[in-house]
């Protein structure tokens, strides 16, 4: 798939129809919507723009919350009382640095806490809120389950090193959201799980780590995200996709 000059989507796994579709309405019949991580940058753009088409979006996050996704006895309860169905469920928590660990520059850099803090937020994180996907989506409609992963955890994509343990923990989410799109298919002909990598986006997560790199405002970053998940057809499940749409290598 592949972003046009004009701003819309074309290529496998969009049709026409789809392509003309614009986000500012809520033309495909979304109803309800639940973000998880809705206090981020990221997370707050998909909010707001879901909200300013009509759609319920159910919020739930560590600041506002006391959602910790590190903690499965705080977080797991606060899932298991979510009501659905949703019809969109995206997961948008992720830390690159936590407790005053930063993206490692060496494999000599690896420390076991690291690592682990690393896998328990953005590896099991994810898949504690995917456990729900079957309970929490609808089965006789369309609906999507995506986590926000990053293009870094792409194995073939990787020719720089570094950063070894937030690229293996999104590796790992990839493997992750993969595997469940399979069960989830089972049972939910038309829904859809999978990783998106929301693209370079300023928020607090790059803020120490853009430098001159260039980067979207969080609003487009959503709106992207949004048009990718709203172009995506069933068979494009377990897939990992990028802010234009295009397949990432795993
Ligand atoms: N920004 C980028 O350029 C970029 C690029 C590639 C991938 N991503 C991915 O996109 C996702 C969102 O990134 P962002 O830029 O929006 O980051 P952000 O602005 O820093 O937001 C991070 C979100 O994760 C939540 N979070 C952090 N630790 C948590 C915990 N222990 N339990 C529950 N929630 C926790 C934060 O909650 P509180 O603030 O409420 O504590 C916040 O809602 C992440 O998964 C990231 O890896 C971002």
């Amino acid at each position: 798939m592949a972003r046009m000059k004009s701003g819309k989507l074309s290529g496998a796994g969009f049709s026409t129809a789809v392509e003309a579709r614009v986000f500012s309405s809520n033309s495909d019949g979304m109803e309800t919507a639940l973000i998880i991580g809705a206090s981020g940058g990221i997370g707050s753009a998909l909010r707001e723009h879901l909200q300013a088409r009509g759609i319920t979006v159910r919020c739930l996050s560590r600041s506002v919350h006391g959602f910790d996704l590190t903690r499965p006895d705080v977080a797991e309860p606060m899932l298991a009382a979510l009501a659905g169905p949703f019809d969109l469920i995206i997961v948008a928590s992720g830390a690159l640095e936590i407790a005053g660990a930063g993206p490692e520059k060496s494999m000599r850099a690896v420390t076991a806490q690291a690592m682990m803090d690393q896998f328990a937020l953005n590896a099991v994180g994810p898949a504690l809120v995917l456990k729900h996907a079957q309970r929490l989506l609808p089965r006789d409609r369309r609906s999507v389950i995506a986590v926000l992963s990053a293009r870094v955890g792409s194995i073939g994509d990787n020719r720089l090193g570094g950063w070894v343990s937030y690229r293996a923990a999104k590796a790992a989410v990839n493997q992750i959201a993969h595997t469940a799109a399979i069960e989830l298919k089972r049972t939910h002909k038309q829904a859809l799980c999978v990783a998106l990598h929301p693209g370079t986006v300023k928020t607090a997560f790059t803020e120490k780590y853009l430098g001159r790199h260039p980067a979207v405002a969080p609003e487009e970053a959503a709106a992207n995200l949004l048009a990718v998940l709203n172009g995506l057809h069933p068979a494009d499940t377990g897939g990992f996709f990028d802010w234009a749409g295009q397949p990432v290598p795993w």
